[in-house]
């Protein structure tokens, strides 16, 4: 077999492909490991092993100075003693993991306590590992590397989540007279899900459906998103397939899939007179019903080209009215007014 030749092309491409590799570990980004230890013996022993690694390393001493770090600059992962002066290593983690910014930095618990019971109080505290003292650099890099993989994973889903949400306002962007219609659709339909005592996931979902439920107007021309009303059947025919081709662009989003019915199903009417499914009443899942009722309200309390905006009083007759007649869900509407009504109470 004669060796393989190389053409003057692919030479080419071998002799650029220094530069671009250079500039592409430049780009890299060298993860943050914040290590939390009152010992300074085992502080400088992880500290020294990990930047062998490549790591950046920040050591504090306790919980306290471990906050101020951690909201200064996010770490990629926590390495924390158990007991400390101050707050103890399953307090620090307890608190982190209760807070959706911090949640998902892995949160490893070094316990020089092989009893069972610490290990359990680390778990209910939410720890997703634990080191044993003495460290030993092989397991200390195993550990860490593979909860910095998962970490990874976990900032890729969530950029792939904000750049869609950012599409989803720029298409909102196209029609000046919506401008904060997302924000606010993301707010009020979150708290409606939690006025009516919803699980976080199903809030979650509430708020990035409001950033979300318009996405396919972005397969929607320019001429016939701006005319507002009064649309053509054939216009009226490419502006109803925007629930469907939203929910496509987010389908391969795994963590999007409490939000694909809020985008499929959010122009369904209880009268089955909606689309694109025509589904009736309670067909339609539970989340886009709630995201309707709020949407409603702020296209109604919202002034456009062909029509002014209406008092919160005029809003709930008219939104009340419109239940009535099949359009939206009677209850959810009524506890959305009596959500606002607590509010200002
Ligand atoms: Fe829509």
């Amino acid at each position: 077999m004669s060796p393989p030749t190389t053409s003057r092309a692919s030479l080419s491409a071998l002799t650029h492909a220094a530069p671009v590799t250079a500039e592409a570990s430049a780009l890299r980004h060298v993860p943050r490991v914040l290590v939390v230890d009152d010992n300074p013996d085992t502080m400088s022993l992880m500290q020294e092993l990990l930047e062998t690694q490549g790591y950046n390393v920040v050591t504090v001493a306790d919980a306290a100075q471990a906050e101020i770090e951690i909201r200064r600059e996010f770490p990629d992962l926590i390495l924390s003693d158990v007991i400390m002066p101050g707050k103890s290593g399953y307090e620090l983690c307890r608190e982190l993991k209760a807070d959706p910014a911090t949640r998902l930095i892995p949160f490893v618990l070094i316990t020089g306590l092989a009893d069972r019971e610490d290990k359990l109080r680390g778990i209910e505290a939410g720890a997703d590992d634990f080191l044993n003292k003495p460290i030993f650099s092989e397991e200390l890099f195993a550990r860490v590397n593979s909860l910095l993989r998962l970490k990874e994973f976990t900032d890729e889903l969530e950029n792939a989540e904000s750049v869609l949400c950012t599409l989803g306002l720029s298409v909102e962007s196209r029609d000046p007279y919506t401008e904060g219609h997302c924000e606010r659709l993301a707010e009020s339909a979150a708290n409606l899900g939690r006025h009516l005592g919803l699980d976080e996931a199903s809030i979650v979902a509430l708020r990035r459906g409001g950033y979300l439920h318009d996405l396919g107007k972005i397969a929607v021309p320019d001429e016939i998103l701006k005319k507002g009303s009064n649309l053509t059947q054939e216009e009226w025919a490419v502006m109803k397939l925007h629930p469907i081709t939203g929910e496509n662009i987010c389908r391969p989003l795994k963590s999007l899939r409490l939000v694909l019915p809020i985008i499929r199903n959010h122009h369904e009417h209880s009268d089955g007179s909606g689309y694109p499914d025509g589904l009736r009443k309670n067909e339609i899942p539970l989340l886009p019903r709630i995201l309707q009722v709020a949407d409603v309200y702020d296209a109604l309390r919202t002034a456009r080209p062909y029509k002014p905006a209406l008092s919160h009083e005029q809003a709930a007759l008219t939104m009340q009215g419109e239940a009535q007649s099949g359009l939206w869900d009677e209850d959810l509407v009524k506890e959305f007014f009596s959500m606002l009504l607590q509010r200002v109470a």
